[in-house]
């Protein structure tokens, strides 16, 4: 199938999706409304894997309230930042956008390879808040405008570099913002995984996978995830204190856990099990909690605790915890 589609086409298609986009859009998303490029990337690193409701529910406005500038965010220490993520998931993010900030100093940057000789940003990020901040004429790649350019140029295993070409060809350099805002909505509001609603797109004009919009991009074979069986036994002193550490590592980085054996420790109360699914494996552990003498560092109070970031699978154990104050005293 010729895949092209011409200049004039594409120039009805650009005005039609400006008017769709002023009519539909979401155009009252906070990042939206601001041309600060910091808040512009904080809300890009939250959004890369988590969605609008959640960031805008409960992280963007507190992180920003307590980091409101790339200076503030630079100043902190790693455990503070953590803690503002807490629950939000893929923790790698936050140590980058730390890391970034620190190297940033007082300014973020406006070229596009700047931007991505940051750790943490993509050319995906780089785009967006180049496109949002400064009003650069570059497409944004996200999951939804996957979606859209698989469809509008009928591909059904594209390769990133296929897409970004078809970005390309298809964007409004005239309007960079209102464009990459606009695709990301049509997206999530019309042209949706299952049943799209075709009628109403401002593209159907040039869209060459309409008549079968399921089989654009073709669905992949989901991968089934593996379950890893563990054993996490907190350790409590006669003290009454708890040993907890920072991760090290990829996974989790710098968030606490306690101890985790592949194997039933040899002594201690069960006191719980906790389920968690990652993007990589499901998480299956018994909680124990075990007697210890307090040696070296890392020993902590349940007050203390509570004050340090954790994932999601620590504060379900500290939840275990709480319910369980009265043993092994
Ligand atoms: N996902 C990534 N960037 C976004 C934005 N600016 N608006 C909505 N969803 C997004």
């Amino acid at each position: 199938m010729d895949c092209t589609i011409t200049q004039a086409p594409i120039r009805v298609f650009h005005r039609r999706l400006r008017r769709w986009y002023a009519a539909h859009g979401r155009r009252n998303l906070p990042w939206r409304n601001t041309h600060d490029p910091y808040a512009i990337y904080v809300s890009e690193v939250m959004l890369q894997q988590t969605q609008v409701a959640t960031v805008l529910d409960r992280y963007y406005f507190p992180f920003l309230k307590r980091f409101p500038t790339i200076r503030a965010l630079a100043a902190a220490r790693q455990d503070e930042v953590l803690s503002a993520w807490q629950g939000l998931g893929y923790y790698s993010r936050a140590v980058h956008l730390h890391k970034a900030a620190r190297r940033c100093k007082d300014q973020f940057p406006r070229r596009i390879e700047d931007m991505v000789s940051l750790p943490g940003v993509g050319r995906n990020t780089a785009h967006a808040i180049a496109a949002f901040a400064y009003r650069q004429p570059v497409a944004v790649m996200e999951a939804n405008v996957r979606r859209v350019l698989s469809r509008i140029f009928a591909l059904k295993q594209p390769n990133e570099a296929e897409l970004w070409e078809k970005a390309a060809t298809l964007l409004d350099e005239n309007n960079p913002f209102d464009y990459n805002q606009a695709m990301m909505d049509l997206g999530a509001l019309v042209c949706v995984r299952r049943a799209p609603l075709c009628p109403q797109c401002p593209a159907s004009a040039i869209c060459k996978g309409k008549a079968s919009p399921g089989t654009y991009p073709a669905p992949k074979a989901k991968k089934p995830v593996p379950v890893r069986r563990k054993h996490i036994v907190v350790l409590k002193s006669a003290e009454g204190k708890y040993f907890a550490t920072p991760r090290k590592g990829k996974f989790l980085n710098g968030l606490y856990h306690f101890v985790e054996n592949e194997n039933v420790p040899p002594s201690g109360t069960k006191i719980g099990h906790i389920r968690r699914q990652y993007s990589h494996f499901t998480l299956e552990a018994d909680v124990w909690l075990a007697k210890a003498r307090e040696t070296g560092e890392g020993w902590h109070s349940l007050k203390q605790l509570k004050k340090l970031p954790v994932s999601m699978a620590e504060k379900k154990i500290l939840g275990l915890l709480e319910r369980s104050k009265k043993m092994l005293r």
